[in-house]
Protein backbone atom coordinates (compact mmCIF):
# COMPACT_ATOMS: atom_id res chain seq x y z
CA UNK A 1 0.00 0.00 0.00
CA UNK A 2 2.93 1.98 0.16
CA UNK A 3 3.86 1.69 -3.81
CA UNK A 4 3.95 4.66 -5.46
CA UNK A 5 3.39 5.80 -8.81
CA UNK A 6 7.12 6.32 -10.85
CA UNK A 7 7.53 10.07 -11.41
CA UNK A 8 9.91 9.15 -14.29
CA UNK A 9 7.48 6.74 -16.03
CA UNK A 10 4.33 9.54 -15.52
CA UNK A 11 6.67 12.19 -16.89
CA UNK A 12 7.94 9.63 -19.99
CA UNK A 13 4.24 9.31 -21.02
CA UNK A 14 2.98 12.61 -20.40
CA UNK A 15 5.13 14.00 -22.63
CA UNK A 16 3.93 12.65 -25.56
CA UNK A 17 1.15 14.55 -25.38
CA UNK A 18 3.10 17.79 -25.61
CA UNK A 19 0.48 20.59 -24.70
CA UNK A 20 1.32 23.99 -26.23
CA UNK A 21 2.61 26.45 -24.17
CA UNK A 22 -0.06 29.34 -25.17
CA UNK A 23 -1.36 30.69 -21.78
CA UNK A 24 -0.33 34.00 -20.30
CA UNK A 25 -0.68 35.96 -17.25
CA UNK A 26 -3.87 37.33 -17.94
CA UNK A 27 -5.73 34.35 -19.67
CA UNK A 28 -4.66 32.72 -16.14
CA UNK A 29 -5.98 35.12 -13.97
CA UNK A 30 -8.90 35.11 -16.18
CA UNK A 31 -8.99 31.09 -15.75
CA UNK A 32 -8.39 31.69 -11.95
CA UNK A 33 -11.12 34.22 -11.47
CA UNK A 34 -13.84 31.87 -13.51
CA UNK A 35 -13.36 29.67 -11.19
CA UNK A 36 -13.44 31.22 -7.90
CA UNK A 37 -15.90 33.95 -7.68
CA UNK A 38 -19.73 31.96 -6.64
CA UNK A 39 -21.60 31.44 -4.09
CA UNK A 40 -18.66 31.96 -1.27
CA UNK A 41 -19.03 35.80 -1.76
CA UNK A 42 -23.08 35.62 -3.76
CA UNK A 43 -24.64 33.58 -0.68
CA UNK A 44 -22.10 32.80 2.33
CA UNK A 45 -21.14 36.30 3.07
CA UNK A 46 -24.60 36.11 5.02
CA UNK A 47 -23.70 32.92 6.65
CA UNK A 48 -19.92 34.74 7.71
CA UNK A 49 -21.49 37.86 9.17
CA UNK A 50 -23.71 35.20 11.89
CA UNK A 51 -20.06 33.37 12.80
CA UNK A 52 -18.06 36.94 13.21
CA UNK A 53 -20.10 40.21 12.09
CA UNK A 54 -18.32 42.76 10.59
CA UNK A 55 -15.11 41.01 11.35
CA UNK A 56 -15.65 38.89 8.70
CA UNK A 57 -13.26 41.35 6.96
CA UNK A 58 -10.59 39.68 8.70
CA UNK A 59 -11.94 36.70 7.99
CA UNK A 60 -11.79 36.90 3.89
CA UNK A 61 -8.41 37.94 4.47
CA UNK A 62 -7.05 35.05 6.64
CA UNK A 63 -8.38 32.79 3.94
CA UNK A 64 -6.92 34.39 1.06
CA UNK A 65 -3.41 34.29 3.06
CA UNK A 66 -3.96 30.75 3.22
CA UNK A 67 -4.67 29.90 -0.30
CA UNK A 68 -2.33 31.91 -1.41
CA UNK A 69 0.52 29.85 0.47
CA UNK A 70 -1.42 26.61 -0.45
CA UNK A 71 -1.53 27.48 -3.86
CA UNK A 72 2.33 28.33 -4.27
CA UNK A 73 3.08 24.73 -3.19
CA UNK A 74 0.30 23.50 -5.06
CA UNK A 75 1.99 25.18 -8.31
CA UNK A 76 5.32 23.90 -8.03
CA UNK A 77 4.23 20.41 -7.98
CA UNK A 78 1.61 20.56 -10.67
CA UNK A 79 4.50 22.34 -13.07
CA UNK A 80 6.81 19.07 -12.18
CA UNK A 81 3.88 16.45 -12.49
CA UNK A 82 1.32 18.13 -15.16
CA UNK A 83 -1.29 15.25 -15.30
CA UNK A 84 -4.11 14.97 -14.71
CA UNK A 85 -5.90 13.49 -11.33
CA UNK A 86 -4.29 16.88 -9.50
CA UNK A 87 -3.20 16.49 -5.76
CA UNK A 88 -4.39 12.89 -5.96
CA UNK A 89 -2.13 11.45 -8.88
CA UNK A 90 0.73 14.55 -7.01
CA UNK A 91 0.40 12.14 -3.77
CA UNK A 92 0.93 8.76 -5.58
CA UNK A 93 4.01 9.69 -7.24
CA UNK A 94 5.50 10.78 -3.85
CA UNK A 95 3.92 9.41 -0.73
CA UNK A 96 2.27 6.03 -1.77
CA UNK A 97 -0.98 4.21 -3.02
CA UNK A 98 -2.75 4.32 0.14
CA UNK A 99 -1.98 7.83 1.10
CA UNK A 100 -3.43 9.49 -2.84
CA UNK A 101 -6.11 6.81 -2.41
CA UNK A 102 -7.12 9.00 0.62
CA UNK A 103 -6.54 12.51 -1.22
CA UNK A 104 -8.62 11.03 -3.52
CA UNK A 105 -11.26 10.00 -1.14
CA UNK A 106 -11.02 13.54 0.18
CA UNK A 107 -10.97 15.24 -3.01
CA UNK A 108 -14.74 13.53 -3.54
CA UNK A 109 -15.66 15.72 -0.58
CA UNK A 110 -13.87 18.58 -2.23
CA UNK A 111 -15.81 18.79 -5.59
CA UNK A 112 -18.70 16.45 -5.61
CA UNK A 113 -19.89 18.58 -2.03
CA UNK A 114 -18.87 21.80 -3.92
CA UNK A 115 -21.18 21.49 -6.73
CA UNK A 116 -23.88 20.65 -3.65
CA UNK A 117 -23.64 23.74 -1.79
CA UNK A 118 -23.57 25.85 -5.00
CA UNK A 119 -26.52 24.14 -5.99
CA UNK A 120 -27.93 25.81 -3.16
CA UNK A 121 -26.41 29.12 -3.25
CA UNK A 122 -27.87 28.99 -6.96
CA UNK A 123 -31.39 28.00 -5.56
CA UNK A 124 -31.55 30.85 -2.97
CA UNK A 125 -31.12 33.41 -5.96
CA UNK A 126 -33.60 31.69 -7.72
CA UNK A 127 -36.25 31.47 -5.53
CA UNK A 128 -35.45 35.24 -5.08
CA UNK A 129 -35.60 35.91 -8.09
CA UNK A 130 -39.24 34.14 -8.53
CA UNK A 131 -40.55 36.18 -5.90
CA UNK A 132 -39.36 39.58 -7.34
CA UNK A 133 -41.47 38.72 -10.31
CA UNK A 134 -44.27 37.76 -8.07
CA UNK A 135 -44.16 33.86 -8.25
CA UNK A 136 -43.61 32.14 -5.14
CA UNK A 137 -42.73 28.43 -4.53
CA UNK A 138 -44.32 26.40 -1.62
CA UNK A 139 -41.60 27.01 1.52
CA UNK A 140 -42.03 22.88 1.34
CA UNK A 141 -40.30 23.04 -1.37
CA UNK A 142 -38.11 25.89 -1.65
CA UNK A 143 -35.34 24.82 1.27
CA UNK A 144 -34.43 21.59 3.31
CA UNK A 145 -35.96 20.41 6.45
CA UNK A 146 -33.20 22.67 8.24
CA UNK A 147 -35.12 25.38 7.52
CA UNK A 148 -38.18 23.64 7.84
CA UNK A 149 -39.01 22.99 4.40
CA UNK A 150 -38.89 19.78 3.21
CA UNK A 151 -36.69 19.37 -0.08
CA UNK A 152 -35.28 22.01 -1.75
CA UNK A 153 -36.77 21.61 -5.20
CA UNK A 154 -34.77 24.48 -7.63
CA UNK A 155 -31.29 22.98 -5.80
CA UNK A 156 -31.94 19.45 -6.65
CA UNK A 157 -33.11 20.06 -10.41
CA UNK A 158 -30.33 22.62 -11.16
CA UNK A 159 -27.51 19.73 -10.17
CA UNK A 160 -29.53 17.32 -12.26
CA UNK A 161 -29.65 19.74 -15.15
CA UNK A 162 -25.99 20.32 -14.81
CA UNK A 163 -25.31 16.41 -14.48
CA UNK A 164 -27.17 15.61 -17.96
CA UNK A 165 -25.44 18.27 -19.79
CA UNK A 166 -22.03 16.87 -18.68
CA UNK A 167 -23.16 13.26 -19.50
CA UNK A 168 -24.10 14.42 -22.89
CA UNK A 169 -20.72 16.45 -23.67
CA UNK A 170 -21.12 19.70 -22.86
CA UNK A 171 -18.21 22.06 -21.64
CA UNK A 172 -17.89 25.19 -21.37
CA UNK A 173 -16.08 27.38 -24.03
CA UNK A 174 -13.32 29.75 -23.58
CA UNK A 175 -15.82 32.38 -24.16
CA UNK A 176 -18.51 31.42 -22.55
CA UNK A 177 -15.77 31.48 -19.15
CA UNK A 178 -15.12 34.68 -20.62
CA UNK A 179 -18.21 36.12 -20.65
CA UNK A 180 -19.32 34.71 -17.11
CA UNK A 181 -16.64 36.24 -15.70
CA UNK A 182 -17.38 39.64 -16.68
CA UNK A 183 -21.00 39.23 -15.77
CA UNK A 184 -19.89 38.36 -12.39
CA UNK A 185 -17.21 41.19 -12.08
CA UNK A 186 -19.45 43.47 -13.05
CA UNK A 187 -22.17 42.29 -10.92
CA UNK A 188 -19.77 42.58 -7.64
CA UNK A 189 -18.76 45.93 -8.98
CA UNK A 190 -22.09 47.37 -9.68
CA UNK A 191 -22.68 46.09 -5.64
CA UNK A 192 -19.63 47.85 -4.53
CA UNK A 193 -20.54 51.19 -6.43
CA UNK A 194 -24.18 51.57 -4.88
CA UNK A 195 -23.32 50.16 -1.62
CA UNK A 196 -20.53 52.05 -0.29
CA UNK A 197 -21.66 55.92 -0.62
CA UNK A 198 -24.67 54.95 1.72
CA UNK A 199 -22.41 52.90 4.14
CA UNK A 200 -23.21 53.38 8.10
CA UNK A 201 -19.78 54.00 10.28
CA UNK A 202 -21.88 52.58 12.97
CA UNK A 203 -22.72 49.36 11.12
CA UNK A 204 -18.84 48.34 12.19
CA UNK A 205 -19.24 48.51 16.10
CA UNK A 206 -19.07 46.01 17.56
CA UNK A 207 -16.74 44.66 14.79
CA UNK A 208 -15.78 41.32 16.18
CA UNK A 209 -19.10 40.23 18.57
CA UNK A 210 -18.39 36.77 18.56
CA UNK A 211 -13.93 37.31 19.29
CA UNK A 212 -11.36 35.58 16.83
CA UNK A 213 -12.50 31.85 18.15
CA UNK A 214 -16.45 32.13 19.38
CA UNK A 215 -16.91 30.26 22.73
CA UNK A 216 -13.83 27.66 21.83
CA UNK A 217 -16.73 24.76 21.39
CA UNK A 218 -16.64 23.42 17.93
CA UNK A 219 -19.56 25.80 16.56
CA UNK A 220 -17.06 27.52 14.20
CA UNK A 221 -17.44 31.02 15.32
CA UNK A 222 -15.46 34.19 14.98
CA UNK A 223 -13.18 35.24 12.72
CA UNK A 224 -11.44 32.24 12.43
CA UNK A 225 -14.30 29.97 12.35
CA UNK A 226 -15.96 32.50 9.72
CA UNK A 227 -12.26 31.85 7.58
CA UNK A 228 -12.98 28.50 8.07
CA UNK A 229 -16.07 28.23 6.30
CA UNK A 230 -15.04 31.64 4.01
CA UNK A 231 -12.24 29.52 2.26
CA UNK A 232 -14.63 27.83 0.18
CA UNK A 233 -15.75 31.67 -1.70
CA UNK A 234 -11.40 30.99 -2.87
CA UNK A 235 -12.10 27.84 -3.63
CA UNK A 236 -11.56 26.77 -7.39
CA UNK A 237 -7.76 28.76 -7.77
CA UNK A 238 -6.57 25.11 -8.33
CA UNK A 239 -7.30 25.67 -12.11
CA UNK A 240 -4.50 28.04 -12.16
CA UNK A 241 -2.12 25.60 -10.67
CA UNK A 242 -3.07 22.67 -12.89
CA UNK A 243 -2.89 24.99 -16.08
CA UNK A 244 0.96 24.86 -15.58
CA UNK A 245 1.89 23.05 -17.87
CA UNK A 246 0.00 24.95 -20.87
CA UNK A 247 1.67 27.94 -19.58
CA UNK A 248 4.16 30.14 -21.27
CA UNK A 249 7.21 30.74 -19.03
CA UNK A 250 5.60 29.19 -16.13
CA UNK A 251 7.99 30.41 -13.53
CA UNK A 252 7.12 33.75 -13.96
CA UNK A 253 2.98 33.58 -15.06
CA UNK A 254 2.23 30.80 -12.89
CA UNK A 255 2.66 32.84 -9.50
CA UNK A 256 1.03 36.03 -11.46
CA UNK A 257 -1.93 34.24 -12.43
CA UNK A 258 -2.36 32.89 -9.10
CA UNK A 259 -1.63 35.97 -6.81
CA UNK A 260 -3.30 38.27 -9.47
CA UNK A 261 -6.50 36.09 -9.39
CA UNK A 262 -6.29 35.29 -5.44
CA UNK A 263 -5.59 39.06 -5.10
CA UNK A 264 -8.72 40.38 -7.28
CA UNK A 265 -10.87 38.27 -5.24
CA UNK A 266 -9.56 39.43 -2.20
CA UNK A 267 -10.09 42.92 -3.05
CA UNK A 268 -13.88 42.35 -3.96
CA UNK A 269 -14.53 40.33 -1.58
CA UNK A 270 -13.64 42.75 1.11
CA UNK A 271 -15.35 45.58 -0.70
CA UNK A 272 -18.06 43.54 -1.03
CA UNK A 273 -18.00 42.65 2.60
CA UNK A 274 -17.27 46.42 4.10
CA UNK A 275 -20.26 48.00 1.04
CA UNK A 276 -22.67 44.84 2.65
CA UNK A 277 -22.30 45.46 6.49
CA UNK A 278 -21.85 49.61 6.07
CA UNK A 279 -25.09 49.23 4.29
CA UNK A 280 -27.25 47.25 6.00
CA UNK A 281 -25.14 45.83 9.28
CA UNK A 282 -23.68 42.07 9.70
CA UNK A 283 -24.44 41.70 13.51
CA UNK A 284 -25.50 38.13 14.55
CA UNK A 285 -28.62 37.12 15.81
CA UNK A 286 -28.15 35.96 19.14
CA UNK A 287 -31.11 33.60 20.43
CA UNK A 288 -33.90 34.41 23.90
CA UNK A 289 -30.68 33.70 26.16
CA UNK A 290 -28.47 35.96 24.87
CA UNK A 291 -26.46 32.73 23.32
CA UNK A 292 -25.24 33.19 19.62
CA UNK A 293 -27.62 31.57 17.22
CA UNK A 294 -25.09 28.88 15.16
CA UNK A 295 -25.33 29.55 10.90
CA UNK A 296 -27.38 27.12 9.56
CA UNK A 297 -29.47 25.93 12.32
CA UNK A 298 -33.15 25.56 12.37
CA UNK A 299 -33.25 28.09 15.74
CA UNK A 300 -31.48 30.71 13.20
CA UNK A 301 -34.11 29.69 11.00
CA UNK A 302 -37.20 29.93 13.04
CA UNK A 303 -36.10 33.55 14.53
CA UNK A 304 -35.58 34.54 10.38
CA UNK A 305 -39.01 33.16 9.77
CA UNK A 306 -40.38 36.09 12.38
CA UNK A 307 -39.13 39.14 9.80
CA UNK A 308 -41.00 40.03 6.39
CA UNK A 309 -38.36 39.88 3.44
CA UNK A 310 -36.92 43.48 3.43
CA UNK A 311 -37.04 43.69 7.16
CA UNK A 312 -34.66 40.37 7.38
CA UNK A 313 -31.07 41.05 8.99
CA UNK A 314 -27.99 40.27 6.26
CA UNK A 315 -27.60 37.13 8.08
CA UNK A 316 -30.69 35.66 7.02
CA UNK A 317 -30.46 36.36 3.33
CA UNK A 318 -30.11 33.20 1.00
CA UNK A 319 -29.66 36.18 -1.28
CA UNK A 320 -27.49 38.13 0.56
CA UNK A 321 -26.21 40.74 -2.40
CA UNK A 322 -29.47 41.18 -4.16
CA UNK A 323 -30.95 41.76 -0.56
CA UNK A 324 -28.79 44.27 0.27
CA UNK A 325 -29.25 45.94 -2.50
CA UNK A 326 -33.07 45.68 -2.41
CA UNK A 327 -32.91 47.05 1.35
CA UNK A 328 -31.31 49.78 0.35
CA UNK A 329 -34.15 50.82 -2.10
CA UNK A 330 -32.26 49.60 -5.31
CA UNK A 331 -34.76 46.95 -6.23
CA UNK A 332 -34.18 46.35 -10.09
CA UNK A 333 -30.89 46.19 -9.55
CA UNK A 334 -31.02 44.17 -7.16
CA UNK A 335 -33.09 41.74 -9.47
CA UNK A 336 -29.61 42.46 -11.76
CA UNK A 337 -27.38 41.04 -9.29
CA UNK A 338 -30.25 37.97 -9.17
CA UNK A 339 -30.20 37.34 -12.62
CA UNK A 340 -25.89 37.81 -12.18
CA UNK A 341 -25.77 34.51 -10.02
CA UNK A 342 -28.52 32.84 -11.96
CA UNK A 343 -26.77 32.75 -14.83
CA UNK A 344 -22.99 32.48 -13.61
CA UNK A 345 -23.28 29.69 -10.65
CA UNK A 346 -24.56 26.77 -12.75
CA UNK A 347 -20.97 27.25 -14.28
CA UNK A 348 -19.22 26.53 -11.24
CA UNK A 349 -21.59 23.94 -10.69
CA UNK A 350 -20.53 22.48 -14.05
CA UNK A 351 -16.67 22.92 -13.06
CA UNK A 352 -17.27 21.16 -9.96
CA UNK A 353 -18.95 18.08 -11.14
CA UNK A 354 -16.44 18.30 -14.22
CA UNK A 355 -13.38 17.94 -11.79
CA UNK A 356 -15.12 15.30 -10.03
CA UNK A 357 -15.57 12.88 -13.05
CA UNK A 358 -12.11 13.30 -13.58
CA UNK A 359 -10.66 12.59 -10.30
CA UNK A 360 -12.93 9.65 -10.40
CA UNK A 361 -12.18 8.60 -14.02
CA UNK A 362 -8.49 8.59 -13.39
CA UNK A 363 -9.01 6.46 -10.24
CA UNK A 364 -10.95 3.91 -11.67
CA UNK A 365 -8.21 3.77 -14.51
CA UNK A 366 -5.66 3.00 -11.74
CA UNK A 367 -7.43 0.18 -10.98
CA UNK A 368 -8.62 1.30 -7.74
CA UNK A 369 -12.14 1.60 -8.19
CA UNK A 370 -14.23 -0.32 -10.23
CA UNK A 371 -13.40 -0.34 -14.05
CA UNK A 372 -16.90 0.08 -15.56
CA UNK A 373 -17.24 3.46 -13.55
CA UNK A 374 -14.52 4.88 -16.09
CA UNK A 375 -16.55 3.46 -19.06
CA UNK A 376 -16.96 5.88 -21.75
CA UNK A 377 -20.29 6.25 -23.47
CA UNK A 378 -19.82 5.89 -26.92
CA UNK A 379 -21.55 8.53 -28.49
CA UNK A 380 -21.14 10.80 -25.85
CA UNK A 381 -17.84 10.48 -25.83
CA UNK A 382 -18.01 11.33 -21.91
CA UNK A 383 -17.35 8.86 -18.64
CA UNK A 384 -21.61 8.63 -18.11
CA UNK A 385 -21.71 6.21 -15.32
CA UNK A 386 -19.62 7.85 -12.93
CA UNK A 387 -20.76 11.16 -13.66
CA UNK A 388 -24.67 10.65 -13.45
CA UNK A 389 -23.64 8.39 -9.85
CA UNK A 390 -21.68 12.00 -9.02
CA UNK A 391 -24.58 13.58 -9.82
CA UNK A 392 -27.11 12.12 -8.55
CA UNK A 393 -25.76 12.14 -4.99
CA UNK A 394 -24.64 16.15 -5.30
CA UNK A 395 -28.04 16.76 -5.75
CA UNK A 396 -29.42 14.14 -2.94
CA UNK A 397 -27.51 16.84 -1.00
CA UNK A 398 -28.48 19.97 -2.30
CA UNK A 399 -32.04 19.11 -1.73
CA UNK A 400 -31.69 18.15 1.91
CA UNK A 401 -28.46 19.83 3.44
CA UNK A 402 -28.07 23.83 3.87
CA UNK A 403 -25.07 25.60 1.88
CA UNK A 404 -23.30 26.18 4.63
CA UNK A 405 -22.71 23.34 6.34
CA UNK A 406 -22.09 21.22 2.50
CA UNK A 407 -19.37 24.09 2.55
CA UNK A 408 -17.94 23.20 5.12
CA UNK A 409 -17.74 20.16 4.84
CA UNK A 410 -16.10 20.48 1.36
CA UNK A 411 -13.52 22.67 2.79
CA UNK A 412 -12.63 20.26 5.00
CA UNK A 413 -11.78 17.61 2.47
CA UNK A 414 -9.97 20.78 0.14
CA UNK A 415 -7.72 21.36 3.14
CA UNK A 416 -6.69 17.95 3.76
CA UNK A 417 -5.56 17.61 -0.11
CA UNK A 418 -3.76 21.11 0.15
CA UNK A 419 -2.29 19.86 3.42
CA UNK A 420 -0.92 17.02 1.45
CA UNK A 421 0.16 18.62 -1.07
CA UNK A 422 2.22 20.79 0.71
CA UNK A 423 4.00 18.00 2.62
CA UNK A 424 4.27 16.28 -0.78
CA UNK A 425 6.49 19.53 -2.03
CA UNK A 426 8.76 19.41 0.62
CA UNK A 427 9.74 15.95 0.51
CA UNK A 428 10.53 16.31 -2.97
CA UNK A 429 12.42 19.00 -2.38
CA UNK A 430 14.11 16.59 -0.02
CA UNK A 431 14.54 12.86 -1.95
CA UNK A 432 14.67 14.38 -5.73
CA UNK A 433 16.55 17.85 -5.55
CA UNK A 434 17.72 17.48 -8.83
CA UNK A 435 14.90 16.76 -10.61
CA UNK A 436 13.40 19.69 -13.72
CA UNK A 437 10.70 21.90 -11.67
CA UNK A 438 9.41 24.67 -14.39
CA UNK A 439 8.02 26.18 -11.59
CA UNK A 440 9.61 26.15 -7.96
CA UNK A 441 7.96 27.88 -4.98
CA UNK A 442 9.89 30.55 -3.30
CA UNK A 443 11.10 30.69 -0.21
CA UNK A 444 9.71 27.28 0.50
CA UNK A 445 10.62 26.22 3.82
CA UNK A 446 9.18 29.29 4.87
CA UNK A 447 5.60 29.13 2.51
CA UNK A 448 5.16 25.12 2.95
CA UNK A 449 5.44 25.08 6.18
CA UNK A 450 3.15 27.97 6.51
CA UNK A 451 0.71 26.04 4.11
CA UNK A 452 0.69 22.99 7.09
CA UNK A 453 -0.32 25.47 10.01
CA UNK A 454 -2.86 27.20 7.58
CA UNK A 455 -4.27 24.61 6.54
CA UNK A 456 -4.45 22.53 10.00
CA UNK A 457 -5.50 25.98 11.39
CA UNK A 458 -8.44 26.54 9.70
CA UNK A 459 -9.28 22.64 9.64
CA UNK A 460 -9.76 22.82 13.37
CA UNK A 461 -11.81 25.83 12.95
CA UNK A 462 -14.37 24.46 11.46
CA UNK A 463 -17.70 23.14 13.00
CA UNK A 464 -17.10 19.84 15.08
CA UNK A 465 -19.42 18.25 12.72
CA UNK A 466 -17.84 19.30 9.54
CA UNK A 467 -14.69 17.79 10.93
CA UNK A 468 -16.26 14.70 12.10
CA UNK A 469 -17.13 14.21 8.44
CA UNK A 470 -13.47 13.92 7.17
CA UNK A 471 -12.08 10.76 9.26
CA UNK A 472 -15.82 8.85 8.70
CA UNK A 473 -16.13 9.66 5.65
CA UNK A 474 -11.90 8.82 5.80
CA UNK A 475 -12.70 5.21 7.42
CA UNK A 476 -15.43 4.49 4.47
CA UNK A 477 -12.67 5.09 1.80
CA UNK A 478 -10.10 2.44 4.27
CA UNK A 479 -12.45 0.01 3.52
CA UNK A 480 -13.46 0.47 0.00
CA UNK A 481 -9.69 0.15 -0.31
CA UNK A 482 -8.84 -2.66 1.38
CA UNK A 483 -12.17 -4.75 0.28
CA UNK A 484 -10.96 -3.51 -3.32
CA UNK A 485 -8.32 -0.92 -4.69
CA UNK A 486 -5.58 -2.97 -2.67
CA UNK A 487 -5.77 -5.56 -4.77
CA UNK A 488 -6.53 -4.51 -8.25
CA UNK A 489 -4.48 -1.46 -8.11
CA UNK A 490 -2.84 -1.49 -11.61
CA UNK A 491 0.14 -0.17 -10.28
CA UNK A 492 0.53 -3.02 -7.72
CA UNK A 493 0.25 -5.08 -10.31
CA UNK A 494 2.84 -3.78 -11.96
CA UNK A 495 1.17 -1.77 -14.62
CA UNK A 496 1.99 2.26 -14.92
CA UNK A 497 -0.42 3.93 -17.10
CA UNK A 498 -0.92 7.55 -17.68
CA UNK A 499 -4.33 8.28 -19.19
CA UNK A 500 -3.87 11.75 -20.68
CA UNK A 501 -2.66 9.86 -23.59
CA UNK A 502 -5.35 7.38 -23.98
CA UNK A 503 -7.65 9.03 -26.94
CA UNK A 504 -11.33 8.67 -24.82
CA UNK A 505 -9.87 10.73 -21.68
CA UNK A 506 -12.54 13.18 -20.61
CA UNK A 507 -11.17 17.01 -20.88
CA UNK A 508 -10.03 18.90 -17.57
CA UNK A 509 -12.35 20.23 -15.56
CA UNK A 510 -11.54 23.76 -16.43
CA UNK A 511 -11.25 24.67 -20.34
CA UNK A 512 -7.83 25.84 -21.34
CA UNK A 513 -8.62 29.65 -22.63
CA UNK A 514 -6.78 30.30 -26.13
N1 LIG B 1 -15.23 29.44 -4.88
C1 LIG B 1 -16.38 28.84 -5.43
C2 LIG B 1 -17.62 29.47 -4.93
O1 LIG B 1 -17.54 30.34 -4.10
C3 LIG B 1 -16.41 27.38 -5.16
O2 LIG B 1 -18.68 29.12 -5.35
Amino acid sequence: MWRVKSLDAILASAEKKSLTRSLGPVQLTLLGVGAIIGTGIFVLTSEAAQKAGPGMMWSFVIAAAVCAVAALCYSEIASMVPVSGSAYTYTYAVMGELLAWMVGWALILEYAVAASAVSVGWSGYFIGLLQSWGISLPHALSVGPYAGGVVNLPALLIALLITGLLMIGTSESARVNAVLVAIKVTALTVFIVLTLPVLKGANFTPFTPNGWFGDGHGAGLGVVGAAASIFFAYVGFDAVSTAAEETKNPQRNVPIGLIASLGICTIFYLLVAAGAIGAIGAQPLVGAGGEVLHAGSSALAAQCATYSSLQEPLVCSREALAHVLRVVGHERIGDFIGIAAFLALPSVILIMLFGQTRIFFVMARDGLLPGFLATIHPKWKTPHIVTMITGVAVAIFAAFLPVGKLADISNSGTLFAFFMVAIAVMILRVTQPERHRPFRTPLIWVIAPLAVIGTLGLFFNLPTESQLVLPIWGAIGLLVYFAYGYRKSHVGRGLTEIHETDDDAPPPPVPPIR
